[in-house]
């Protein structure tokens, strides 16, 4: 059990499930055979029917069960959604049947009619329509789309026991419903689950492999391939003594749902998701939204709960993003926002009126202190943190930023487009030292529904060197193309610098080599001198001194010594460099020309610059011991 004041879910176990129960054990009917199964599937159906219900050991075999029963077979392809529990996805591969995984409406987080079509192939056979977080899918067009293509119609209804769509209960729209009686669920028998069928013909298949394949009148004749997927008489007499009381769990619950939104819409924090018209939802567990423009950080204030006894669950993760399932990439950025933004608080019939106001409030309380923290410090900590793309990138474009309010949205949207030219997948890694010119504010504005660009705030003045370590600690590609934004190196030749590395190890850039372009003759005789010396001093054979603009191989930047990070402004490239060499990596160097429409920060002056170069070749000099 839980040391949380306030836990998350809590079974409400009554009078009756206790009899039942303690009669199941003076009687020793205490297995899979015994009235109250068959009690408890009758009721079942009276209750949540039409349909004909089948008790199992728990939410997930029954969707193992019921694709059986509608005949998947390995190779067919089976639609879910992206954002849902694993325990919708993992029977599409037992059976060895194709997942195809649909990412969840924007306002809703459930799948629609519009999406499915996308993703329909002659191979698809079945859809698994969820009903997520206790709110109905749009499942009366799924099944009319489903019936003008042949498909079959699993309805997951594991969390939404007692939502009605028109009226009517979901789980009985589709050929069969599969429920949850886990023991945070609106019904509990502690495990188990309950198929609900549209025919006898398919609850009598369900049967056959939910008794191991085994024929009813033919003992221990296995006449298909099975499962042990029953459900004990002790785990149906719980269940029963929950049925006759149902009506009251759920009211007491969809209370609880009001009394969280009276304190909720009050406040500009949560996302409004849309509940169609004619949908009634069911409170499973209390699931708000952070908005995305609070800026807040949502595992945080899970941790903050912590400390007021209050327990919590994150949403669950996009199915694409777990490694397990990871084989068909999906570039889904509505589940990315609905899996880090989202939050279930305690939801149980035992919470009284003035609890449900309590955490409420320490939600408010907690937001309302991380959000004014946040603004008092810098606006750029109102980013949201730790948003990973669903699918592994195949080039990471680190860019290190502070005050690049000037040129960092045209040099986004130029690295998109040369990465799409070059038809590679990629992640853009912003990490910025908290800029005090809004950088971060514009990437948000308008690159926020991309997932591929995420975000990293340092530690203030961290510096360059650090900043591109901590992108490298992060990057999901095997290509890392680092680009210090600071010298505004022109991000059209993205695509070229990565499709050289495919042939070098390191290929660097920079508009000061020989076929680029320089805007002052002072910097470019100083950044001749500083090649010089590099030469002399490091034996470095680069022909240009300003490199800011660099592509690796992840596999080749694992075997250098970290310790270029040490290095401050400029520097760690040379001694990057210089590491490769004795590696004996293959390095390219290619001009970079020079953008004249972005802005430029080398009017220091000639002297200043000479003196600075030979620092920083010194420094070089003396700290390269390897
Ligand atoms: C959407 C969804 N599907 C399936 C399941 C699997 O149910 P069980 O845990 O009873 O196996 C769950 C469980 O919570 C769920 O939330």
């Amino acid at each position: 059990m839980t040391s949380f004041r306030y836990p998350v879910a809590n079974p409400q176990i009554g009078k009756n499930e206790s009899t039942y129960v303690n009669e199941c054990l003076d009687t020793h009917w205490i297995s899979s055979s015994g009235k109250y199964i068959g009690a408890f599937e009758e009721g079942f159906s009276n209750t949540f029917g039409p349909g004909v219900s089948v008790a199992v050991n728990s939410g997930t075999i029954a969707i193992d069960l019921a694709l059986e029963a509608v005949g998947i077979s390995p190779g067919d392809e089976v639609m879910v959604p992206n954002f849902t529990f694993a325990g919708s996805v993992s029977p599409i591969y037992r059976l060895q049947a194709i997942p195809v995984l649909i990412p969840p409406c924007e306002d809703t987080w459930n799948i629609d009619v519009e999406l499915l079509k996308k993703y329909l192939t002659p191979k698809t056979k079945a859809i698994i329509a969820v009903h997520l977080y206790g709110h109905p899918c749009d499942i009366k067009a799924i099944v009319k789309f489903a019936k003008e293509h042949n498909l079959a119609v699993i309805e997951d209804a594991a969390e939404s026991l007692g939502a009605k769509v028109d009226g009517r209960y979901v789980g009985t729209f589709g050929d069969v419903g599969c429920f949850s009686f886990f023991g945070n669920k609106v019904l509990t028998t502690g495990e188990g689950g309950m198929c609900l069928c549209k025919n006898q013909q398919l609850a009598d298949n369900i049967r056959l492999y939910r008794d191991h394949g085994m024929t009813s009148d033919q003992r221990y004749w296995h006449k298909v391939i099975g499962y042990n997927g029953r459900m004990t008489n002790m785990q149906a007499a719980v269940g029963l003594g929950q049925l006759e009381r149902i009506e009251s769990l759920i009211e007491r619950r969809m209370e609880i749902h009001a009394l969280y939104n009276n304190v909720f819409s009050k406040t500009e924090f949560f996302k409004k998701i849309t509940i169609p018209e004619n949908t009634q939802i069911v409170n499973w567990l209390e699931s708000p939204v952070l908005k995305d423009s609070c800026g807040l950080d949502r595992n945080k204030l899970i941790q903050d709960l912590v400390e007021d006894s209050i327990e919590t669950r994150p949403f669950f993760y996009p199915i694409s993003q777990m490694p397990a399932y990871s084989r068909f990439g999906l570039n889904d950025a509505n589940s990315d926002y609905f899996s880090s933004h989202g939050i279930n608080l305690p939801t149980y019939t035992q919470l009284s009126d003035s609890d449900v106001n309590t955490i409420a409030e320490s939600v408010c309380k907690r937001i309302e202190k991380q959000f004014n923290k946040g603004s008092k410090e810098t606006k750029a900590l109102e980013l949201p943190k730790n948003i990973a793309p669903s699918y592994t990138p195949v080039v990471s474009i680190i860019l290190p930023t502070f005050n690049e309010a000037d040129n960092i949205c045209s040099i986004i949207s130029t690295l998109r487009e040369e990465m799409v030219s070059i038809s590679k997948d990629y992640e853009i890694i912003i990490i910025d030292e908290q800029s005090i010119d809004n950088t971060v504010g514009l990437i948000r504005e308008n690159f926020k529904h991309d997932a591929n660009v995420h975000f990293h705030i340092q530690e203030k003045r961290c510096g360059l060197a650090k900043a591109i370590h901590e992108g490298i600690l992060k990057a999901k590609g095997e290509y890392i193309l680092i680009m210090d934004t600071d010298y505004n190196h022109d991000p059209h030749m993205a695509g070229k610098i990565v499709k050289f590395t495919e042939h070098f190890d390191i290929v660097s850039g920079s508009r000061f080599t020989t076929g680029g372009s320089m805007e002052k003759t002072s910097v470019w005789f100083c950044s001749l001198i500083y090649n010089l010396m590099l030469r002399m001093l490091l034996g470095l054979k680069t022909q240009d001194n300003l490199a800011g603009y660099f592509c690796i191989k992840k596999e080749k930047i694992q075997l250098l010594n970290s310790d270029f990070i040490f290095y401050g402004h400029g520097d760690y490239f040379f001694r990057l460099l210089y590491l490769a060499h004795k590696k004996n990596f293959s390095i390219l160097e290619v001009p970079i020309s020079y953008k004249t429409n972005l802005s430029t920060n080398t009017s220091k002056s000639f002297l200043w610059t000479l003196l600075c170069y030979t620092k920083r070749a010194l420094k070089l000099k003396f700290l390269s011991t390897d």
